[in-house]
């Protein structure tokens, strides 16, 4: 009995170990992208005196969340489950003024020689049943430690403020119910992303109007 605990601590300790050794990874990876973003985002101002990104937000997923979602899928928590299955477990969003700055940022990323882009959903282009809008992107990125290098996916979700407003009142709202929402709440919420969705396109009309009249006052001037 003496034995074996000791055995089951011996596990644990190497788990624990592990795991600490997961999040440094996780959290060295969130440096990364965020460091390639700011550069980008600076290069951006520097050469068309204009910011894309509005503000970035990183987060490590909580040990529950992880948990939680390798249940949901069926898989047993383990580390190497958690590093198969769990895709999201580094997360970066990515919030800018206009959806063009979407594919804009998208295809800068793409364009990252030291980044591996592992797959693309587009809901944008095809929002989810919800009314759920973004453009989400994995990749791996090399983290360079002293004796080896490691790769590490990092989920990047790019959207508008319009987007990121809709999804965070979605989150609170219709996590209340765990995914059982009366129907008119679901209804509202998708009628609520159509009008968001209305005000991205005026936006980006307006922006649109405002530099070609800019252009043409100083081709006047
Ligand atoms: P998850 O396992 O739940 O992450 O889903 P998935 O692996 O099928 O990926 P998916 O692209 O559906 O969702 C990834 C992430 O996008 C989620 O973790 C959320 O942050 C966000 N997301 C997806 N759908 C919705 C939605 O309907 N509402 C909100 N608010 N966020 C969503
Ligand atoms: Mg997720």
């Amino acid at each position: 009995m003496g034995k074996q605990e000791t055995v089951m601590d011996e596990a644990l300790k190497e788990d624990v170990d592990s795991w600490e050794t997961l999040m440094f990874l996780y959290n060295s990876a969130l440096k990364e992208v965020g460091t390639k973003l700011d550069i980008l985002n600076d290069e951006f101002v520097h050469i068309h005196k204009y910011n894309p990104i509005e503000y970035i937000k990183k987060r490590i997923k909580t040990p529950e969340s992880i948990v939680k979602k390798l249940k949901r899928d069926g898989h047993e928590s383990s580390i190497e489950n958690m590093l198969a299955y769990v895709n999201d477990i580094a997360g970066i969003r990515i919030v800018c003024s206009f959806t063009s700055d979407i594919y804009r940022i998208a295809g800068m990323i793409g364009n990252q020689n030291d980044l591996t882009v592992v797959s693309i959903k587009d809901y944008i282009k095809h929002p989810k049943a919800s009314g759920y809008k973004s453009f989400h992107m994995h990749v791996t990125v090399p983290i360079f430690l002293s004796d080896r290098v490691m790769d590490a996916k990092v989920e990047i979700q790019i959207r508008t403020i319009a987007m990121d407003f809709w999804a965070s009142l979605e989150h609170k709202i219709y996590y209340k119910f765990e995914g059982n929402a009366p129907e008119y709440i679901s209804r509202d919420l998708q009628e609520c992303a159509e009008i968001v969705s209305k005000l991205d396109v005026k936006m980006l009309q307006l922006n649109e109007a405002i530099r070609a009249a800019k252009e043409k006052q100083d081709e006047a001037s």
